[in-house]
């Protein structure tokens, strides 16, 4: 699910997942990825037959109650940022995220700075 999305194929760590399945299919993923002081937000997938009738907000929602450190993430374009700031996140400077966080979105802000890519860094309001 995640290469067929094209998302960040790091860290795909199985015990960092939750998923969401019907009848032995899986729908629906998303994972908490653990830095230094930080947890990252990643890997939100739903499959296509399935978006639009809230798996996407409730995997959402059920991360942010998981996580147990500041919660950030990156996505890219507008209808993203959008859907992730009606659902608890405002975007952030590059300069607000943590160390271990700067490193791992070095190649994104490259993109963005040099390319312009529309990425958004994201931190969860509690
Ligand atoms: C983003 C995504 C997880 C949403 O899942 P979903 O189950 O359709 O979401 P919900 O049904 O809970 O919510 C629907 C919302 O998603 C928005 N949405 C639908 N398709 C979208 C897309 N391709 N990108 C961003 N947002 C999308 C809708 O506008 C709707 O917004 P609203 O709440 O303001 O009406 C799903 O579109 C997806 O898997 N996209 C491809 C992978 C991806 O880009 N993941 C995010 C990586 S940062």
């Amino acid at each position: 699910m995640v290469w067929s999305a094209r998302l960040d194929p790091t860290q795909l760590r199985w015990t960092q997942f939750w998923v969401i399945e019907c009848q032995t299919r899986m729908i629906a993923c998303g994972q908490l990825r653990s830095f230094a002081q930080a947890q990252e937000l990643g890997s939100l997938i739903v499959d296509p037959d399935w978006r639009g009738q809230g798996l996407g907000s409730y995997l959402t929602n059920h991360l942010i109650q998981r996580a147990s450190e500041p919660l950030y993430l990156e996505c890219l374009g507008q209808q993203l940022r959008q859907f992730y700031h009606q659902r608890g996140f405002d975007t952030v400077s590059w300069s607000a995220l943590p160390a271990s966080l700067q490193r791992k979105f070095g190649l994104s802000q490259l993109a963005k700075t040099l390319v312009r890519l529309p990425i958004y860094f994201m931190k969860y309001q509690a």
